[in-house]
């Protein structure tokens, strides 16, 4: 199992040593004019590529759907990575395993069992929403038992703005019963000074999932502070997209290679024009669309309710389900 794994990972990194030497110009249909504005809409690569969808291609780079769809095929075909098989497909899923967000309707929401491995799971929405709470308790359970919605994995917590706090672990771990302490020693915490911290940490957990640590849920809160406060120049757009997207990147192999399950969370600022359009739209775009990503939108509801909104799953209907955030964490009633 041990040697099929690192076989695996091999296997993969060689794929993706490959494909960063093809340059989006090498793929037939994509000429210097459109690699700029790709480049210049945050899709540098032939993984940016490969991901999109031929209406959106076709927007961006100004040509027909038929040539879009052609060269999103080619850029697949190239990379070789991906894009399984139904069947392989099929073999990945019976892997997946699941952490209980602490509340039904919330798990019913994701699929029925919570937050998977092997994707990334992305909370966005306004102060208060709930997001550091429900990352907190995913810490906590994680740890579980397989009968109780955890894996019994260890998790990492990438901490940008300092809410990480022991107080509500140990508030959250008592009331399911278990040793605060114990759950504490399970998380392990790094606070992350700017973006190219936040990068290297990553490193630093492939480095520790190979010493034996098992880790099975990532989590970073926020994914984009930093990106943000780094990249606020109005021309700095394309740039923070670039960089973003490729720790996205990285994220997703962690969970693909370790089968570990990534949280992040996202804020939405008051006025969400000013970021991202559309308030149902955050940051990240078509790599955050990536097929194997859950995106929840949370907003305060009724009585002191949050209710989370499911977007743009492709496998999952659009709904929307209501929790509460409580001193035992996220739960469905207050
Ligand atoms: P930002 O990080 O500011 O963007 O917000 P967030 O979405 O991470 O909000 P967070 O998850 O920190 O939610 C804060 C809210 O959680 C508070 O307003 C409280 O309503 C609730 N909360 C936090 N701790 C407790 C607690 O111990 N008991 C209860 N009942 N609620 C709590
Ligand atoms: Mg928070």
């Amino acid at each position: 199992m041990a040697k099929k794994e690192t076989e695996e990972e091999e296997k993969s990194d060689d794929v993706e040593a490959e494909a960063a030497e093809k340059k989006l110009t090498d793929v037939p249909g994509i000429g210097p004019g459109i690699a700029s504005k790709l480049e210049a809409a945050g899709v540098y690569d032939l993984m940016g590529l490969a991901v999109m969808s031929p209406p959106a291609l076709s927007e961006m780079a100004g040509v027909g759907e038929a040539v879009a769809r052609k060269a999103i095929q080619a850029a697949r075909s190239m990379m070789n990575l991906g894009f399984m098989s139904g069947d392989e497909f099929a073999k990945k899923r019976e892997n997946v395993v699941f952490i209980t967000t602490g509340s039904q309707s919330l798990n019913s929401l994701l699929g029925g069992k919570g937050v998977e491995t092997g994707s990334i799971t992305e909370a966005y929405g306004a102060f208060g929403s709930g997001k550091t709470q429900l990352a907190l308790t995913l810490a906590v359970n994680t740890q579980l038992p397989k009968d109780q919605g955890g894996i019994e994995g260890k998790s990492v917590y990438i901490d940008t703005e300092s809410t990480f706090r022991p107080e509500r672990i140990r508030q959250i771990a008592e009331a399911i019963g278990a040793n605060p302490e114990k759950v504490l020693k399970n998380i392990l915490v790094a606070r992350a000074f700017n973006s190219d911290h936040q990068i290297l940490l990553l490193d630093k957990i492939n480095e520790m999932i190979k010493d034996g640590e098992p880790i099975k849920l990532v989590i970073v809160d926020s994914l984009t502070a930093h990106f943000r406060a780094e990249f606020a120049g109005r021309g700095q757009l394309a740039d923070r997209q670039q960089k973003l997207n490729r720790y996205l990147h990285s994220l997703q192999k962690l969970a693909d290679q370790h089968n570990l399950a990534v949280f992040v969370t996202n804020q939405v600022m008051a006025n969400p024009a000013v970021m991202f359009g559309d308030p149902t739209t955050a940051i990240g775009g078509h790599i955050l669309g990536h097929a194997s990503t859950y995106r929840l939108y949370l907003r305060r509801g009724k009585g002191g309710s949050r209710v989370a909104k499911l977007i743009d799953s492709p496998n999952l209907p659009e709904n929307e389900c209501q929790f509460f955030l409580t001193t035992a964490g996220i739960r469905d009633e207050s």
